[in-house]
């Protein structure tokens, strides 16, 4: 299979394909047809007779990056720094001994520099009925570790190298396919991350969002975060350390806030974000 094709399996099994065809759009067609797509996310989600359930958390194991992408807040964000104790891990993994979507190890941050993510994905495989998915920049990976990941997880090696060095690196180790190489454009312009995005206007949308339905944020101090967009950290949905996921899942918080998308109203951090919804 192709890297192209693995990466758009891989999309689609974890986002669905209303996702896959806005990504495109959002990369080749300047966005053209993703107002149609959200009104697409939106019909299903007000006519689906079962309540919100995520099928993906993302759980950041540890802060930071050794990169500094011009579309990435990380560079200018001023953002806490620490890891996930092991123990809080472990919680999180017994409260999705069920769970059976994918596991992101990682939210703000370049998860290979976490030593303990070989062992941290060996736990969530094992512990779990979930996929594993990682994203990361490449530069730490080494012939060991693509061999020790790719037991457990899906890694998708982004190069945002302008020399593709990653690629050419990670070209050398045996093909498998749970090993995609993607080419990234240095110089994109993705999502304004709702304003986190140094020189990016913020965009009032009153378009729905699929994501406080489908998707989990937890940060290495055990805030929940609404979304991915969330550099800041403005809007906390709560805490691991002192409720469950399900808990903060279920709160007011994330219901008010569904309620506001349904009726595609974007308020608070929504109401500075260009993501389309889906
Ligand atoms: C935050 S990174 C973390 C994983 C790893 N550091 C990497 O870049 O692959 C996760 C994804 O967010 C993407 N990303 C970065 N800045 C973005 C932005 N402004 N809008 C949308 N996606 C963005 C990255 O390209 C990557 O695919
Ligand atoms: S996109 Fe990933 S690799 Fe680039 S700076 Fe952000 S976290 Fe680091
Ligand atoms: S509209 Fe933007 S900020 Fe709000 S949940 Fe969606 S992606 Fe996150």
């Amino acid at each position: 299979m192709t890297d192209i094709a693995k990466y758009i399996k891989q999309r689609a099994q974890g986002k669905g394909v209303l996702n896959v065809l806005s990504g495109v759009s959002r990369t080749y067609l300047n966005g053209t047809g993703t107002k149609t797509l959200s009104d697409a996310a939106w019909l299903k989600q007000k006519s689906s007779r079962t309540p919100p359930q995520f099928s993906m958390i993302a759980i950041e194991t540890m802060s930071g990056c050794n990169y500094r992408c011009s579309f990435c807040p990380i560079g200018t964000i001023k953002m806490p720094s620490g890891r996930m104790s092991m123990e809080l891990y472990e919680s999180l993994l017994d409260q999705l001994a069920d769970f059976t979507g994918v596991i992101h190890p990682y939210l703000f941050n370049e998860p290979l520099l976490d030593r303990r993510l070989p062992e941290m994905v060996r736990m969530a495989k094992e512990r779990t009925k979930a996929s594993i998915s990682i994203q990361t920049n490449g530069s730490k990976l080494t012939e060991e570790l693509a061999d020790e990941l790719t037991k457990y997880a899906t890694v998708v090696v982004n190069d945002y190298t302008t020399d593709l060095s990653v690629l050419e690196k990670v070209r050398q180790y045996p093909a498998r396919p749970e090993l995609v190489l993607v080419d990234r454009d240095p110089d994109a312009t993705l999502t304004n991350r709702a304003g986190n995005v140094l020189g990016r206007p913020t965009v009032l949308l009153n378009q729905f969002c699929v994501r406080p339905f489908n998707e989990f944020y937890i940060t290495h101090d055990g805030r929940v975060v609404l979304c991915c967009q969330d550099w800041s950290v403005q809007e906390v949905m709560g805490n691991v350390n002192d409720n469950t996921i399900e808990e903060i899942w279920n709160n007011e918080k994330y219901t008010a806030r569904r309620a506001s998308l349904l009726r595609k109203e974007r308020t608070d951090l929504c109401a500075k974000c260009d993501f389309p919804g889906i």
